[in-house]
């Protein structure tokens, strides 16, 4: 591990591209995985936290903590995306068995104790799925936006959406949610599916998986077959943007995920916007000290896949 590595705390739903987000934070030396926290959103929450152990499990890394979270969204019953995950939320691919059992308590006072008992501003909080928990994290101990270091969250976009016009997934799964986590004062990069449309595995990328030859590069190779298929039959896709490693890339080097300051809102009450992150590019790129979000906007292609691939390789 590098001498002073990212601490993160990754919210997720696993999720085939949750599932490359884990093995990119695992397999890089700049970050340190603190645990997995899981979130109902991709599919029902047990199998998201199965999921979540199961991917640990093939990727060695049992002693890293996983907790569940919440079940639901806070307001909105929950849509599962299983025309995309499939009906494990990680179809494609044998699960191995997890070793270790799931580790006791809510994934939200977990996240709030981690927080509370580390140095200020050396967590960041990475959600990649649903923003239910961070939500729930927020609420009930407030104190925690101050001490985080930041959000990098996937989830939104500026200009598209994927399951309404306007709207992605997480953000539309719970919009409520997702609106009181960007009404903080943390700072928020939110890598939506501007960037991540960007982030295609296409045939080169994943030969090069593949070439790798371990039992894990089959494993995300799988996983990437089933995604192929699900993005092709469902959002006209030739290769699938892998979402939410994304994020976790963007921590590693900075170079590798290009940013744009500016203000973003969620809405929650539009007729046909519910779920839309309204990002204000209007007029000069504001300062840090007068705007606290900022949203992710180009990806260094081969910069993110060999990130991708060298933690795979690391892993081994
Ligand atoms: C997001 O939705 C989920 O299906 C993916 O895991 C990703 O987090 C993309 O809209
Ligand atoms: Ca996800």
């Amino acid at each position: 591990m590098a001498e002073n590595p990212t601490k993160i705390i990754l919210d997720s739903d696993p999720g085939h591209d949750d599932a490359m987000a884990i093995l990119l934070a695992l397999g890089n030396p700049k970050i340190e995985l603190l645990g997995v926290t899981t979130v109902g959103g991709n599919q029902s929450l047990d199998k998201v936290t199965y999921n979540a152990r199961a991917v640990l499990e093939a990727a060695h890394a049992t002693d890293i903590p996983v907790h569940a979270g919440a079940d639901r969204p806070l307001v909105r019953p929950l849509k599962v995306a299983a025309a995309v995950h499939g009906d494990t939320g990680l179809d494609g691919v044998e699960l191995p068995e997890p070793t270790r059992p799931l580790d006791p308590g809510h994934a939200v006072n977990w996240i709030i104790d981690t927080i509370m008992n580390a140095e200020p501003k050396t967590i960041t909080l990475v959600p990649t799925g649903p923003l239910t928990n961070i939500a729930l994290a927020v609420r009930m101990e407030p104190r925690i936006v101050d001490r985080v270091k930041e959000v990098v969250l996937m989830g939104g976009g500026y200009h598209v959406g994927n399951c309404s016009p306007v709207a992605e997934f997480n953000v539309a799964t719970d919009p409520e949610a997702a609106h009181i986590v960007f009404n903080e004062a943390w700072p928020i990069t939110m890598v939506g599916l501007d960037l991540t449309h960007q982030a295609l595995c296409t045939p080169e990328v994943q030969s090069r998986i593949d070439a790798i030859g371990t039992d894990l590069s089959k494993f995300a190779s799988g996983l990437m077959d089933f995604f192929r298929e699900a993005y092709k039959n469902n959002q006209d896709f030739v290769d699938p943007p892998v979402h939410d490693p994304c994020t976790v890339a963007y921590l590693i080097d900075h170079a590798v995920v290009a940013t744009r300051r500016c203000p973003v809102d969620v809405e929650i009450h539009g007729a046909l916007t519910t779920g839309m992150t309204v990002a204000d590019l209007r007029g000069p790129e504001p300062s840090a000290e007068d705007c606290h979000t900022q949203v992710a906007v180009k990806l260094d292609f081969d910069g993110f896949w060999n990130l991708i691939i060298d933690a795979i390789k690391t892993i081994g």
